[in-house]
């Protein structure tokens, strides 16, 4: 049988085989749940937040105990929207437990009745509520959060890209939510977000409703040694081999950044037949195919900036970290107009999340168009 590629890159989940190391995230996440904390999950984007977050649910402390509902806020641009994506996560869930479970819910959360619908061929409950059939979203939040308490088994709510709720426009959203999280007293939630200004703002400013509510957890790069042996292994499995320096150079280049090693030991496993091992040489042609790959993408990308803005994209990937990016001194070595040509860019870029700030010094967010800019230009 076809030995499906054991290093994922896409979000979904394929359980634990698939998935390195965390045992430490995982531990202070259960533990946070065990102890009635919340969570707040953060990373820079495509470290592995929400693979954490599935992690913990397929596992059997949540399994076993709780009833666990994971939605993703990133598409969602209202209150409304909101309640309709949570609505649905519970209701896909009671489906499998029967219409019991469906009355329960609709005895509590009576503002959504207008949605369960009998469907008229198979005579079954359906759940089809439009954005329009919720009139009063601050109702229907109150009334989940009622159905989420009274459930005989305790809940865990993730909510992931969590700062979305801040650009809503409904308001005092933030304050509502939080005055419901602390009246819980068997939900907890993870809040899980990948905009580390706005996260680390909602969470750590004091005039933000939920400032110190949480318990922060930080996810960084996996530990070197854990993903060579995670990598190794696989490779073994396949009757393959995979040679250290050829892991080294991709975690190093990566700076072990998760789904960048997933890309590259992706295309390594493929391209190394059984009896074969993948080594440094494979790993700087696999590296320059996959940057190929996605030129084209790069090229259009690139051709939706004004020309400053891409200068001083060309000019921070030259530097890898670049550091006082706007400094006269700067702005000569990188044949920049003026140090504030330079921050009004900088300003949009950070803004659109296409540069990100680590302590003072700035890189691009995407460690593939960082690489494919500096060959390129
Ligand atoms: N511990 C892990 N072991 C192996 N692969 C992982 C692990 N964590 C995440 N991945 C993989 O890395 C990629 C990025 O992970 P994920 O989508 O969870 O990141 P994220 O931080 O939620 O990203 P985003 O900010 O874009 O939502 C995915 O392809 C996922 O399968
Ligand atoms: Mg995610």
């Amino acid at each position: 049988m076809l030995q499906p590629n054991p290093f994922i890159i896409t979000a979904d989940y394929y359980g634990d085989r698939f998935f390195c190391d965390r045992h430490a995230e995982t531990e202070a996440i259960e533990n946070n749940i065990a102890n009635g904390r919340n969570t707040v999950l953060i990373s820079s984007r495509r470290m592995g937040k929400s693979g954490l977050i599935a992690h913990v649910f397929n596992r059997d402390f949540v399994h076993s105990n709780f009833k666990s509902f994971s939605i993703d806020l990133y598409p969602t641009s209202s209150l409304s929207e909101m309640i309709l994506l949570l609505a649905k996560e519970i209701i896909g869930q009671l489906k499998s437990r029967g219409e019991k479970f469906y009355e329960s819910f609709l005895g509590i959360v009576k503002s959504l009745r207008p949605g369960f619908k009998v469907d008229s061929i198979t005579g079954q409950f359906v759940f089809d509520l439009s954005l329009g059939e919720i009139v009063r979203p601050t109702d229907s939040l109150k009334e989940i959060f009622q159905y989420l308490e009274s459930s005989e088994i305790p809940c865990v709510v993730a909510m992931d890209e969590f700062q979305q709720i801040a650009e809503y426009p409904d308001k005092n959203v933030l304050e509502l939510l939080r005055s419901h999280v602390q009246k819980c007293k068997h939900t907890w939630f993870i809040f899980a977000g990948s905009d580390r200004r706005m996260m680390e703002k909602l969470f750590n400013n004091p005039s933000e409703p939920f400032y110190m509510s949480c318990s922060p957890l930080y996810l960084d790069a996996i530990d070197y040694e854990n993903y060579l042996d995670f990598s190794e292994k696989h490779f073994i499995d396949a009757g393959k081999r995979l040679a250290e320096d050829c892991f080294k150079r991709v975690y190093e280049l990566f700076e072990g950044h998760t789904w960048y090693v997933q890309r590259l030991m992706n295309e390594l496993y493929a391209w190394t037949k059984p009896g074969e091992e993948a080594d440094l040489p494979m790993m700087e042609n696999a590296l320059t195919f996959v940057i190929k790959s996605y030129a084209r993408t790069f090229q259009e990308q690139m051709n939706t900036y004004p020309e400053a803005q891409k200068q001083l994209l060309i000019a921070i990937s030259k530097e890898g970290n670049a550091e006082q990016v706007t400094s006269v001194a700067f702005c000569k070595k990188h044949a920049m107009k003026s140090p504030s040509t330079v921050q009004s860019a900088l300003r949009v870029l950070h803004d659109k999340g296409i540069v990100r700030k680590e302590g003072n010094s700035y890189s691009i967010t995407n460690r593939l168009l960082s690489i494919w800019l500096k060959a390129e230009y």
